[in-house]
């Protein structure tokens, strides 16, 4: 069966991640995957979650399956997260949360979920988009379109250009909304913004899919649910995808959640009873670990006020190496300008480098950077910083 087979093409994050491993320069650095690194380049476990899992740890008294939806504690703490405490999409009961294997998990089960009850429905992802969703989307049957998003002259959010693409969308179909911290360019709509677009994708009946994984990075936990939280109040039905991977710095214990937003309780357990079996077929249920370390943390207000003060020193230390990217880059003498870098939130920055730009980078001074010139600011130190800009400027 596999000896007619021929390579397969690398995944072109995860694949970067393996060449930057094999290659042995000490000076290398790795401006690919969405990964946090602090000042020493390490990607450290959380202090709150360290305190959590040794509560776990302490009180755990089985190792029995989670049922297909996985833990309730985990559920309430998502939708905390998601909502705000208190809010009428939880008291109204009408949304319901499945713990998933990270945020792809949670996208590989919206995909599954709408290809058997909206077989017809395409899904639509702004241009450009995290480079897994044609795969994760398409492996599940559905196909994809693209809407417009980034103006590559002003390097700005094309909002026009959005809008007027999106009353392209036909009734039925299927938008992807990146809650904040757009990956790959780190440009999101302001408030009045996720407004228009709410009012809009209502009136067209075109059904709204969040991916969110990215909460407290750019601006704050609940600002950064802005959009979502509108979303939630004013359109009849949504998806929504999130991922603990970046702001638990959970990325290997593969911790996301899926949640239904539907008007009423009934429809939302309707659904959700479908969501269950489309897990079942495909995990049968999500691995524990992950989701009882947000758990505990969320239901400890200790703890939990310790991550959210851990959330904000990422989100300062990425701010920090924005401005100080623009700034050395400057003193390194490039003449372009790239200030639009510091207004940018999250991890990712689209940099306008182009491929052969990205390719010199990596084959002459092993730093590493996906192909569409997207940038991880969060791999930046102040240490790497002058090698960094020094070789930039040389393939500008
Ligand atoms: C990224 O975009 O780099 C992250 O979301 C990690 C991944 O799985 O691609």
């Amino acid at each position: 069966m596999f000896e007619q087979l021929e390579m397969a093409t690398a995944d072109p994050i995860l694949g970067l991640t393996e060449a930057f491993k094999a290659d042995e320069n000490p000076e290398k650095i790795n401006l690919g995957v969405g990964v946090y690194k602090d000042e020493a380049g390490a990607t450290p476990v959380m202090t709150s979650v360290k305190k959590a899992e040794a509560k776990i740890l302490e009180q755990e008294t089985t190792k029995n399956y989670l049922p297909m939806q996985g833990s309730s504690e985990y559920a309430v703490a998502v939708q905390e997260l998601l909502f705000g405490a208190g809010s009428e999409t939880i008291s109204s009961k009408r949304a319901a949360t499945a713990q998933t294997p990270g945020g792809t998990g949670a996208l590989r089960m919206a995909g599954e979920l709408i290809k058997q009850v909206n077989p017809k429905a395409r899904l639509w992802v702004s241009d450009p988009t995290w480079a897994n969703h044609n795969g994760i989307f398409g492996s599940a049957g559905i196909e994809l379109s693209t809407y417009p998003y980034y103006n590559t002259n002003s390097k700005c959010l094309d909002f026009d250009a959005m809008v007027a693409g999106i009353k392209e969308i036909p009734a039925g179909d299927v938008i992807l909304l990146h809650g904040c911290c757009h990956n790959p360019t780190g440009l999101d709509p302001n408030e009045e913004q996720w407004h228009h677009l709410a009012t809009l994708i209502t009136q067209r009946k075109i059904f709204p899919l969040f991916d969110f994984a990215y909460q407290g990075l750019a601006t704050g936990i609940d600002e950064d649910a802005t959009g979502l939280r509108l979303f939630a109040q004013n359109v009849p039905e949504m998806l929504i995808a999130n991922s603990y991977s970046k702001n638990f710095g959970l990325y290997s214990e593969r911790v996301g959640g899926l949640t239904i937003v539907c008007g009423s309780q009934q429809e939302a357990q309707t659904a959700f009873s479908h969501l269950k079996l489309t897990i079942r077929r495909c995990y049968s249920n999500p691995p524990s670990h992950g989701g009882a370390i947000v758990a505990t943390i969320m239901a400890d207000k200790t703890l939990r006020a310790e991550w959210e003060t851990e959330v904000s020193q990422i989100r300062l230390r990425i701010k920090e190496m924005r401005e100080l990217f623009v700034k050395t880059l400057k003193t390194k003498g490039v003449r372009d300008d790239f200030s639009f870098i510091a207004r940018q939130n999250g991890m990712f920055s689209f940099s306008g480098l182009t491929k052969y730009q990205v390719e010199k980078l990596k084959q002459d001074y092993s730093i590493y950077i996906v192909d569409s010139g997207r940038i991880n600011v969060a791999g930046m130190t102040h240490g790497n910083m002058d090698q960094l800009c020094e070789a930039i400027a040389s393939v500008l």
